[in-house]
């Protein structure tokens, strides 16, 4: 795919000199239909994302983070509004062009893990890897390194429901990073671990978008968010 070489919206709406946003928001809508009708949780989101940024989405509970960091991740596409991913139109592309795209650049670390539970630990990290085509022989030595750097070694033939939460959300995390996506999106990442566990996951974080991966973090405590450059807040559905 030669995505930078196209001449699209996002790449003319950045001005010359600016560099082109990584991800470009418009309008960005969701809602639910309730019995009592349509249920709001995003309401026309505007937002640019420069590469090699590290933003912080806050906000209260039940805000929308979670739904709008889905929209990022292009596991929901039920919303209105445009999509654009280094000036690729996310919302116009089909189901596999999407997964194609998604595999490709973005690693996601989910508020609720999402492990696949008939695979081990050390499976559940080579899956990533399967979807980039790294060689088999290569995928063994990648996934216990990444073991190693997680300190999880002892738990590498272990099923998810085997692990304590926290646990799972470590192996979580080292599955959104052994790929070695450009775009990062996490979900609380940090949420189930202890405070010295989440200081590694920022320091982590903080050495791979100084390497120039983009990080896009949900959380609602401050520590982490100091972590990143800036903070988008929202509150039911709204940009504040
Ligand atoms: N299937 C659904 N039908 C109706 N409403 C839904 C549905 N899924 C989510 N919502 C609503 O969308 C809103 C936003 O949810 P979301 O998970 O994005 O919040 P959040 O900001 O991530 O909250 P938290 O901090 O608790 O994780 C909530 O009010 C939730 O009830
Ligand atoms: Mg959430």
């Amino acid at each position: 795919m030669t995505l930078s070489s196209q001449t699209t919206v996002a790449d003319s709406r950045a001005g010359i000199g600016e560099r082109a946003p990584l991800i470009s928001l418009r309008e960005v809508g969701k809602a639910h239909q309730t019995s009592g009708g349509a249920s709001h949780v995003l309401r026309r989101i505007t937002l640019d994302i420069a590469p090699g940024e590290f933003a912080t989405i806050m906000g209260p509970s039940g805000a929308g983070k979670s739904t709008l960091l889905s929209i990022l991740g292009m596991l929901d596409m039920d919303f209105t509004g445009e999509y654009f991913l280094r000036g690729q139109a996310v919302h116009a592309l089909g189901a596999a062009q999407r997964r194609a795209l998604a595999r490709e650049h973005i690693g996601f670390v989910f508020q609720q893990y999402h492990l696949l539970d008939e695979l081990t630990v050390a499976e559940n990290l080579a899956v990533p890897l399967d979807y980039r085509g790294v060689p088999r022989s290569e995928r063994a030595a990648r996934v216990a390194d990444i073991l190693d750097r997680f300190s999880i070694v002892g738990k590498k033939d272990l099923y998810p429901r085997q692990l304590s939460g926290g646990q799972q959300q470590l192996v979580g995390i080292a599955r959104a990073v052994i790929g070695n996506p450009s775009l990062i999106l996490a979900d609380e990442p940090t949420g189930n671990l202890h405070s010295a566990q989440a200081r590694d996951i920022m320091e982590l974080f903080a050495r791979l978008n100084a390497g120039g991966t983009t990080i896009i973090q949900v959380t609602h405590s401050e520590e982490n968010a100091r972590y990143g450059g800036r903070t988008i807040n929202l509150k039911d559905g709204w940009m504040v």
